[in-house]
């Protein structure tokens, strides 16, 4: 049962769940970390459904590189726009989890704004929306 952790604004939470009672949410690749996070309520965010559109479901890997699918072209071709890219990113939607995983979200993720063509930088705001859902 592959076990899960996500860094996110300095504080993990770690999932487990069983190969084959995915996909959860149809969000990204079956058993993917956007798959994974949509069914745990994990906020990492996503822009294109998890198409390999966008870089919002960019994460950074701690641990357990090992234990994910490769990467195939087009996740590459699409990183090389994220913000922050490193040489331990991948997308949260391509990659699938075979084994234990640690991965980070990292602060700021590129949303690109489909009306006007641009691409809009933004802070997170994973943290203010976790406020607000805690305040009755
Ligand atoms: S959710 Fe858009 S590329 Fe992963």
């Amino acid at each position: 049962m592959p076990k899960v952790t996500f860094i996110i604004d300095g504080e993990t939470q770690t999932v487990e769940f069983e190969h084959g009672e995915v996909p959860y949410s149809h969000h990204g690749k079956p058993e993917s970390f956007l798959d994974v996070a949509k069914h745990f309520h994990i906020p990492l965010e996503h822009a294109c459904g998890g198409s390999c559109a966008c870089t919002t479901c960019h994460v950074i890997i701690k641990e357990g590189e090992q234990n994910l699918s490769g990467m195939e072209d087009d996740e590459a071709d699409r990183l090389d726009t994220a913000w922050g890219l490193t040489a331990r990113s991948r997308l949260g939607c391509q990659a699938v989890i075979k084994g234990d995983v640690v991965c980070e979200l990292p602060m700021y993720t590129r949303n690109y704004v489909q009306e006007g063509g641009g691409i809009q930088l933004g802070k997170s705001d994973r943290k203010e929306r976790k406020t607000q859902e805690a305040t009755p």
